[in-house]
């Protein structure tokens, strides 16, 4: 790796707002920044290399990298994307939503996890802008609990279940684009991919308290705390899903597009995006991971895949099914995924390794990328690529992979559709979170008529024409901030 490049993207020393000992960073400065970053490596507290640790039930607080370190951080910020999704598909206390057990291990499966018991989108964003529970530990369509859940009052939803649906048939089925939903993917045994976005309880406390699920009393501008952490996860229907084993399965509550009913099935994770804010990290960390066998590593690599049929065959130029929702759901038009950019170097190092020490069934899973605001402590930048890495910081900074295949197939080839890019258009007013600025009711998003509500084809609102014509004009917005990025 050329000094120059890695130089000038880490060319400040860790804050010592990191888990880092703050004594480790005034000696580092003590002593002066010149020094090699090996000697720094051996700080207890940053080593370098960091190890896999598996045995955390805690997300870190921050990345950690050690003081007076200058290449480029991509290993310390893919060890810290590790180390939160292990912290996130941590067994779940019995009964207490977002909260690890202690005295079980990750890989254990006995009950939900972590992640999976984040509030949803659904039960934040009732039909009508209904109020949700204000109780982090209820359960949206609970028992006693006077808020709906989109599979209807038959399903009574608890700590063991998981909603695969949305109020709005096709939402869950959508890919997200730039403030909108743009796709939907099948998989090769001709299911949809399912969507489910849900945030955690210093998020929740923000947005419940201050009825941010109303666009009317969306802010001028929000700032989410320290902590903040949601997650996107993306599932299939395991039926005919080869080598089931290395998938994540669990038993879900699955709305059928056509019949617009629930019933349950078993379910496989195939994508995860998680993002947390971060004290040294304002425009928060991005990672996203993947389960191994969604498509080739390289072309001709033996299979099978959950998303490419292995005959080497190329994903087509453009979305057979035409956009979302589908042209046809009940007959998806499978084609095969591709990685149009190959995962980082550095990163499949990190994966080996945490692979290594994980076993089980995480071991399948890999870290695509993590993507984070360059440098640190600069809340004043925005998430566009020239501030980001992956970027535009240095040529060849965007070479690497940067998309989910199963979350963003068809926005791999340039870094202005990345993930801090495309959020970045909803910076100032939701601080990143695409998701709390279409579903804020009245939502965004456009549906076709008759397709809009679950049995209804009721007429639109004069409020959701409102929010329509709004989003009509974000969009303009955004394609202008888009050409002059
Ligand atoms: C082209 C635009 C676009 C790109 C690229 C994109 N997202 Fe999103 N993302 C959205 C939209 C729109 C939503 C809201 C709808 C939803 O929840 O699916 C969203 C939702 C999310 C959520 C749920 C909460 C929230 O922030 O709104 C997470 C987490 C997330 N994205 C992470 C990522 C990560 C990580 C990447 C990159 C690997 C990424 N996104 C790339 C548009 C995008």
């Amino acid at each position: 790796m050329n000094t120059k490049r890695t130089r000038a993207v880490s060319a400040v020393p860790a804050p010592p707002r990191f888990d880092c000992s703050v004594l480790t960073y005034i000696v580092g400065l003590a002593f002066g920044l010149g020094l090699a970053s090996t000697a720094w490596g051996q700080s207890p507290s940053c080593p370098n290399p960091p190890p896999a640790i598996i045995t955390s039930s805690q997300v870190p607080t921050d990345v950690c990298i050690p003081a007076g370190f200058l290449g480029n951080p991509i290993q310390f910020f893919d060890d810290f994307s590790w180390r939160s999704v292990i912290a996130l598909v941590w067994p779940a206390q019995q009964g207490q939503r977002g909260v690890p057990d202690p005295n079980q291990q990750v890989g254990a499966v006995s009950g939900p996890l972590v992640f999976e018991t984040f509030k949803a989108d659904w039960e934040l964003f009732q039909p009508n802008g209904a109020d949700p529970s204000p109780t982090w530990n209820d359960f949206a369509g609970g028992n006693n609990i006077a808020v709906s859940n989109p599979c209807g009052v038959n399903v009574n939803v608890g700590f063991n279940d998981f909603v695969l649906a949305s109020f709005s048939k096709f939402i869950n089925l959508g890919q997200a684009g730039f403030g909108d939903l743009v796709h939907a993917l099948p998989a090769q045994n001709k299911t949809w991919v399912r969507y489910a976005t849900a945030f955690n309880q210093i998020e929740f406390t923000q947005i419940v308290p201050n009825k941010w699920y109303l666009r009317q009393n969306l802010p001028a501008t929000i700032t989410f705390q320290d902590g903040a952490l949601d997650v996107k996860s993306a599932w299939i229907d395991m039926k005919d899903i080869q080598r089931p084993e290395r998938y994540y399965r669990r038993t879900a509550w699955l709305l059928d597009p056509v019949t617009g009913t629930c019933s349950q099935k078993t379910v496989g994770l195939v994508g995860l995006h998680i993002v947390q804010k971060t004290p040294s990290r304002p425009q928060w960390i991005w990672s996203s991971f993947e389960q191994v066998d969604t498509v080739p590593p390289q072309p001709g690599a033996p299979g099978p895949f959950g998303f490419n049929d292995g005959s080497g065959q190329p994903m087509p130029a453009s979305d057979p099914n035409g956009g979302w929702p589908p042209n046809d759901v009940q007959n998806p038009i499978v084609f095969n995924v591709q990685r149009l950019k190959p995962i980082h170097a550095s990163t499949q190092a990190t994966n080996s390794k945490y692979q290594q020490a994980l076993g089980g069934v995480w071991q399948f899973y890999q870290l695509v990328m993590t993507q984070w605001p360059v440098p640190g402590n600069t809340p004043q930048n925005s998430g566009a690529p020239r501030f980001t890495f992956p970027g535009r910081i240095n040529p060849g900074d965007d070479t690497t992979s940067f998309a989910n295949t199963t979350l963003e197939t068809w926005e791999q080839n340039a870094i202005t559709t990345g993930c801090m890019a495309c959020h970045n258009m909803t910076r100032t007013q939701t601080d990143f979170l695409w998701s709390l600025q279409i579903n804020a009711y009245p939502p965004t998003i456009l549906l076709p008529p008759g397709f809009r509500a679950l049995g209804s084809a009721a007429p639109m609102s004069a409020a959701e024409a409102e929010a329509q014509q709004l989003l009509k004009q974000l969009k303009a917005l955004m394609k202008e901030a888009q050409s002059k990025q």
